[in-house]
C-alpha cells in the first residue's frame, strides 16, 4: 500500500529536482569574434551590443539565465574561428554560436555548427553564400549584394554614368564588385576599371594613384569596417582625389558611425546605401542608444545593432521553446522570425534563413552638435539577398 503514496510524491521530488538543474544550468552562448588584431572594432561593436541587450532585457530568460562566452579569433584566422567553434560546442556545451564579424570565420565554423547541430547566428560577416553553407546558419545583419544594388540605382537615377570600383580582395568586396556591376551596366551604366586591395593591411596609395590617372565621373567602394575606411580617407584627400572631382559613392560600411567621427571632414556629402545608421529616427533606436552608452563609449554602429538583434532573436527562441534549447526546433522558431529592429523592422526569410530589411540611402552631413552622421534621405522597402 505504501508505494501507492510513495510513487507521487518521488515523481514530484524529481521534477523538481529536474526543474532546479534547468534553472541553475544557465543557456550559453558562444560568441566566435574578432577581438583583437585589425578588425578588433567589429568584434567590439558585436559584444557591446550583445551586451547591451542583456542589460536592457535582463539577463534570465524562461527562467534559464542567460551566458556570454566570448572567445577571440584575433583577426582574419579561419582555422582559429573553426577550432574556437569547436571548443565551444565541445568543452563549454553552448547552446548557440553567436557573432563572426568576417566571412572567412564564419565559413569556416559552418561545418561545425552543422556537426554540432547548433544554431548559428551570423551578426555581422556579409558574404551572400554564407548561409547556404549550413542549415544551422541564420543572418541578422545584411548582405554586401543586398546593399550595393539600391546603391548602384541610387547613382543611375543621380547622372552618374561611369564608375570605377574598388573593393577589398575577399568575399564581401568580390559580392560587391560583382552586384555593383551588374545592376549599373543593366540601367546603362559603365564600368571603367575595376581593382582589388588587399584583404589584410592594404596600402592605398599605388591604388588610389591608378584611380587619378583613370578619372572616373565616381567611384564606388567596399572595405571592411574599422581600420580601412579610415586610411583610405586619409590617402583619398592626401591624393587631393576629392579636388580632381572624383565622387565617391560606397557601402555605409566606408562612412562607419563607430569611426565616422575620426574621419575630419573628408567624408562630407558622401552617398552610402546601408541598413542601419546612428541618426535613424525612431524610439527603438533610441533605446537602443541608450542601452548601447550605459554599457561602452563611443557611437555604436551596424555590428553592434547585428550584436543587439541576434541576442532579440535568441532570446525570443528561448521564450517560445520554454527554456529547452534543442537546435532543430531554434532554427524552426528563427525561420520567419520578425524582430524589432533599432534599424526598422526585419524578417528572417524562412527560405534562405537571411534578412530581408529595409536600405536606406544616406548622406555624410555635419548636423547641429557639429558632428558627421549618415543623414537617411530615401529608402528601398523590403530588400532581399538579391543572389536569393
Ligand atoms: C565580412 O567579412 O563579411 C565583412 C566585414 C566587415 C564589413 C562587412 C563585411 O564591414
Amino acid at each position: 500500500m505504501l508505494h501507492q503514496y510513495l510513487k507521487p510524491l518521488l515523481s514530484a521530488a524529481a521534477i523538481s529536482f529536474a526543474a532546479a538543474v534547468l534553472a541553475e544550468e544557465p543557456v550559453k552562448i558562444g560568441f566566435v569574434v574578432e577581438m583583437t588584431g585589425p578588425f578588433a572594432d567589429i568584434g567590439r561593436q558585436i559584444t557591446n551590443g550583445a551586451r547591451a541587450y542583456v542589460k536592457a532585457h535582463g539577463d534570465v530568460v524562461a527562467g534559464r539565465k542567460v551566458e556570454l562566452i566570448i572567445r577571440d579569433t584575433t583577426g582574419m584566422a579561419p582555422e582559429v574561428a573553426k577550432r574556437e567553434a569547436q571548443e565551444l560546442i565541445v568543452n563549454d556545451k553552448v547552446d548557440f554560436l553567436a557573432g563572426f564579424g568576417l566571412t572567412p570565420n564564419a565559413l569556416a565554423a559552418a561545418p561545425v555548427a552543422t556537426e554540432g547541430k547548433k544554431p548559428m547566428v551570423i551578426m555581422n560577416a556579409a558574404t551572400s553564400i554564407i548561409t547556404a553553407r549550413s542549415p544551422y546558419i541564420v543572418r541578422v545583419s545584411f548582405t554586401l549584394p543586398q546593399v550595393t544594388a539600391p546603391l548602384a540605382s541610387w547613382a543611375l537615377n543621380n547622372g552618374i554614368k561611369q564608375v570605377y570600383t574598388l573593393v577589398a580582395d575577399y568575399g564581401p568586396g568580390i559580392d560587391a564588385e560583382t552586384q555593383f556591376k551588374k545592376t549599373f551596366t543593366a540601367g546603362g551604366g559603365e564600368i571603367v576599371g575595376s581593382v582589388r586591395t588587399p584583404a589584410n593591411n592594404p596600402d592605398f596609395a599605388p591604388f588610389l594613384q591608378r584611380l587619378k590617372d583613370a578619372h572616373p565621373q565616381a567611384v564606388f567602394i567596399f572595405l571592411p569596417v574599422g581600420e580601412q575606411p579610415t586610411a583610405f580617407m586619409k590617402a583619398f584627400a592626401e591624393r587631393e582625389l576629392d579636388k580632381a572631382g572624383i565622387k565617391l559613392i560606397a557601402t555605409g560600411d566606408v562612412t562607419d558611425d563607430g569611426v565616422l567621427e575620426a574621419m575630419g571632414d573628408v567624408p562630407l556629402g558622401v552617398v552610402t546605401t546601408q541598413h542601419y545608421s546612428v541618426a535613424h529616427d525612431s524610439s527603438q533606436n533610441r533605446a537602443f542608444l541608450k542601452a548601447y552608452a550605459d554599457i561602452a563609449s563611443g557611437r555604436p554602429n551596424f555590428a553592434a545593432v547585428g550584436g543587439w538583434d541576434g541576442m532579440a532573436a535568441i532570446y525570443e527562441v528561448i521564450k517560445r521553446l520554454n527554456g529547452n534549447i534543442d537546435g532543430d526546433k531554434a532554427m524552426e522558431v528563427l525561420k520567419g522570425m520578425t524582430i524589432d529592429s533599432p534599424r526598422g523592422t526585419i524578417t528572417i526569410d524562412p527560405a534562405t534563413r537571411d534578412v530581408v530589411q529595409t536600405i536606406y540611402v544616406r548622406r555624410v552631413e555635419k548636423l547641429k552638435d557639429g558632428k558627421l552622421y549618415n543623414v537617411e534621405f530615401d529608402k528601398v522597402l523590403n530588400v532581399k539577398d538579391p543572389g536569393k
